[in-house]
This record gives C-alpha cells, sequence and structure tokens, in this order.
C-alpha cells in the first residue's frame, strides 16, 4: 500500500463486482480485466482519468482482487499513483467506495472522482468536475440518454439539473437519463458512508442524500456511453475500439489484412481467413484456413477450425471451435 499524501485529483475505480452477467467468462478474469480491445478493459479507463488530470486512484477490488496490482502497479508507467483496497467480503458500490477513500487523504469538501469499471465512454469528466465545483454540488452524477431506459434505473432531473429521484427499472421509465456510472462526491458524502457494511450508492446512498435535502445534480452528457456488463455490450465495445468508432490511446491499432482488426504477433491466422469488423484475434490464437471472423474476440489459445465464420462472439480461451460445435452457422450473440 502506499503512502497517504495530498493528491489534487484523486479518484476511487470500482473493479471488485463479481460480473455474473458476463459468467462463464468471468469466471476466472474479473470483468474488468477481460480483454476489450486488445487489453484489460481498466487500462481505456485508467487512461482516460490520467488524461483527465486525475493523478491518484484507487481501485477497489473484491472478487479476484490478486490480478490488478500485477498488471497495473504502483502506476508509475501512467504518471499516476495507484493503489488496491481489498474488500475481503464484497461491500457493494457504496461499501467499496467507502473502503477505498480511507486509502486517500483529502479535505471534507474536495472532490473524489468515482468510477463504475464497466463503463466505456466519452463524457467530458472536466467538464463534469467543473460543473460540481461551480454548483458547490454534494455530489453530481454523470447522466446520459438513451433510447429505451427499460433496462436502467432513471434519473429524472429539475429545470435547473437537480435530481428529483433515482427510480428502478421500469416498463415505461418517466425518463430515458439513465445513470452513467460516473460520480463526483464531496469528501463528506463519502464520511458519512457506514463502514464494514454492504452499501449499495445506487440504492441506499443516493436517495438517503436526497431525503436529507442534500445537493445531488446530474450533468448529462450524450457522447458514446456503453455498459460492458453483458456480453453483446462488452463485443460490441471491443469492435468499436478497434474500428476507431470510439478512439482510446489503450487500443491495439488494426494490422488485419482482411479489415480492421488486431491480431497478436503469437496468434497463427490463415492467409485467406477474414478478420474485420473490429475483431481480436489474442495471443496464440489459431485461425483456420477460410474463415470469417466478424466483430469478435478470439481469446489466448483459442483454435477455430477450417471454414468457421464466427460474428460478434467471444470465443473463450483455449476453446476449440468446429464446423461441428459451431453447427456450420455463424456464432454470435
Ligand atoms: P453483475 O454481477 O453482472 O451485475 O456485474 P457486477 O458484479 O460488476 O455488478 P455491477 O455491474 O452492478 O457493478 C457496477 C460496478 O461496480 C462494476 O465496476 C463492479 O466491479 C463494481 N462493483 C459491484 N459490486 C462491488 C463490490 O461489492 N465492491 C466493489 N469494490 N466494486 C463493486
Amino acid at each position: 500500500m502506499s503512502e497517504r499524501v495530498k493528491h489534487p485529483s484523486a479518484a476511487i475505480l470500482l473493479v471488485g463486482g463479481r460480473g455474473t452477467r458476463l459468467a462463464p467468462l468471468t469466471d476466472r478474469t474479473p470483468k474488468p480485466m477481460l480483454p476489450v480491445g486488445g487489453v484489460p478493459f481498466t487500462l481505456h479507463q485508467v487512461l482516460q482519468a490520467r488524461a483527465a488530470g486525475v493523478n491518484r486512484l484507487v481501485m477497489a477490488t473484491s472478487y479476484l482482487a490478486e490480478v490488478f496490482e500485477p498488471y497495473f502497479g504502483d502506476g508509475s508507467r501512467f504518471d499516476m499513483e495507484i493503489s488496491y483496497a481489498v474488500e475481503e467480503v464484497a461491500l457493494g458500490t457504496g461499501g467499496g467506495i467507502k473502503n477505498a477513500a480511507a486509502h486517500l487523504e483529502i479535505d471534507g469538501d474536495a472532490p473524489v472522482v468515482i468510477f463504475n469499471g464497466d463503463v466505456l465512454s466519452a463524457h467530458d469528466l472536466k467538464a463534469q468536475m467543473d460543473f460540481h465545483r461551480t454548483r458547490d454540488a454534494d455530489v453530481t452524477l454523470y447522466l446520459t440518454q438513451v433510447e429505451d431506459a427499460r433496462a436502467y434505473g432513471v434519473v429524472p432531473t429539475n429545470s435547473e439539473g437537480w435530481v428529483e429521484a433515482f427510480l428502478e427499472k421500469m416498463e415505461n421509465p418517466i425518463t430515458n437519463q439513465i445513470n452513467a456510472g460516473c460520480y463526483i462526491f464531496k469528501r463528506s458524502v463519502i464520511d458519512e458512508i457506514e463502514s464494514n457494511r454492504v452499501v449499495s450508492v445506487e440504492r441506499e446512498t443516493f436517495p438517503t442524500l436526497l431525503q436529507e435535502g442534500k445537493r445531488v445534480q446530474g450533468f448529462v452528457d450524450n457522447g458514446y456511453w456503453r455498459d460492458i456488463g453483458t456480453p453483446a455490450a462488452l463485443i460490441a465495445a471491443s469492435a468499436d475500439l478497434v474500428t476507431g468508432k470510439f478512439a482510446s490511446a489503450a487500443t491495439k491499432p488494426s494490422n488485419s489484412k482482411s479489415g480492421l482488426g488486431f491480431i497478436d504477433e503469437s496468434a497463427k491466422v490463415a492467409e485467406n481467413a477474414r478478420i474485420d469488423a473490429g475483431s481480436v484475434v489474442l495471443a496464440g490464437a489459431q485461425v483456420g484456413q477460410n474463415c470469417t471472423i466478424l466483430s469478435s474476440i478470439v481469446g489466448v489459445g483459442a483454435k477455430i477450425d477450417d471454414g468457421v465464420k464466427i460474428e460478434s462472439a467471444f470465443v473463450a480461451p483455449e476453446s476449440r471451435i468446429t464446423l461441428d460445435n459451431c453447427r456450420g452457422e455463424v456464432l454470435g450473440f
């Protein structure tokens, strides 16, 4: 654990969830470390946070906590300081924030940025921070507007942008504005969260703040946004990175001769196979003759036999795809 020092721009990255919706991919790899755009997903978030001025980051870990530090180390290679807070038993999003904040020594009203560890977004964090400061908010939530909000909790705001409610998923949402997974908290608000107990910020902390009349506001940004928590979304995000629909300094550049795709140098791809539409073929994987791989992730060491066509799929590491087990059909979600 690193020393406790003062930092102008501190953040907590929540990476401790079980990632059940992505099982079995998450059975051995936590969701934030799954390959997206050819690199562990969290790397995109770390570089983006740094570019927005964050220089001190605590990763709030729990499930498979031990895999983060060997990859990100002390943060010096990203010109930032990274430390790791471990919840022996997962404490939920609020409990995770509280536990991680103990690693940050900052003044009562100083802002702390909280990132969900499963969001790829182009939102303007600096503008969100400015908005937080100028309106002296207790909490500023990044909100985004989606076409169909039925799968999400929605967050209505009044004409001045102050949050009116946090509403659970519903069949006829009253607004299409959803919580997009990046919050700025005053440190004093984190101090109020109970220690060593499972707390959900979405279901407990935010509604309680509203009841107490705290200044909770929305920062709406309708730029690129994806929550990578489901297989289809994770695969689509990876393709968006490789095709350049979403730019990230961490993405592996396209090097496929047959389209937009990234092929690891240790992978073996037949000359006439097509790797396109943002696909990634990871280390040690093999792709046979006449294969077509579109918008997919071919996991480490996977083997794809001749003639297989795959679209929008995640081929599990070390698995084997034959014409038989994909029944000659295009595999995908
Ligand atoms: P599902 O099980 O598929 O819902 O995924 P999840 O476990 O990641 O839950 P969810 O998508 O709601 O989590 C949102 C973010 O909070 C993710 O970045 C999670 O890693 C993180 N998170 C969820 N629960 C915890 C927790 O108990 N502790 C910590 N530190 N982070 C958490």
